[in-house]
């Protein structure tokens, strides 16, 4: 059987992680989540009190940092994080530890071992650019900053009830502003992506549409 790798980008919140995970399992592949790697790093610079906008420190930091994605679950220093790292705290801090590119390499290449292998889904912001230029698919999938603030909002709500709809709008469009205009690999939709506004989909629909294009 063909083994191959797909690249799945697009903005925070779009759904990527959700649909990445039915794919996997429809497809019999592997996910990988990019995401939670850049959110290992954040968390531990938050506990260590290490500055995000100090680029050496944080690569200093990422480099005697094991990082396990095994499933769904992510193990930092062989430490459960998979609940710490999705705080909205945390989330902040991703976006502002992955603007430096040296940050960046060494996630790439840690991710570019990762698939080497071939069966993965790869989901993130660079993946169908950077980390899998080669991809056999590549996905971007984009959402109104409405549609999935109010995901997000539904989500969110059960863990901190006092959360307003425009607390996860506002803290949406930011990291959106901070993604896109980063000079590190900003995101970007790779040229021979298939675009997907997934604002009025069903999680099915999606998946649907992301099998008719292999
Ligand atoms: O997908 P996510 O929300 O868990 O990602 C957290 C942050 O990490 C997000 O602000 C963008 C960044 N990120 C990135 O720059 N490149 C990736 N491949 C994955 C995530």
């Amino acid at each position: 059987m063909e083994r191959y790798n797909i690249a799945i980008d697009g903005p925070s919140a779009a759904g990527k992680s959700t649909i990445s995970k039915c794919l996997a399992k429809k497809l019999d592949m592997t996910h990988l989540d990019t995401g939670a790697m850049y959110r290992c790093l954040a968390l531990k610079a938050i506990r260590l009190h290490i500055s995000q906008q100090d680029e050496e420190a944080l690569l200093d930091c990422l480099k005697k940092t094991g990082i396990l994605l095994k499933g769904e679950q992510v193990f930092m220093d062989g430490e459960d994080v998979s609940q710490a790292i999705r705080n909205p705290e945390v989330s902040s801090a991703a976006s502002n530890v992955s603007k430096w590119a040296k940050v960046r390499q060494e996630m790439v290449a840690r991710q570019q071992v990762l698939a080497k292998e071939k069966g993965f889904i790869m989901d993130g912001r660079d993946i169908g650019t950077v980390v899998l230029p080669d991809a056999k698919l590549k996905i971007f999938l984009v959402a109104s900053v409405e549609a999935r603030a109010q995901r997000r909002f539904l989500e969110d709500k059960l863990k901190n009830p006092s959360l307003t709809l425009e607390e996860v709008r506002r803290s949406i469009a930011e990291r959106d502003r901070q993604d896109e205009t980063r000079l590190a690999s900003p995101l970007v939709q790779a040229k021979d992506a298939k675009r997907i506004d997934c604002s009025d989909m069903s999680i099915e629909e999606v998946v649907d549409k992301v099998c008719s294009y292999l």
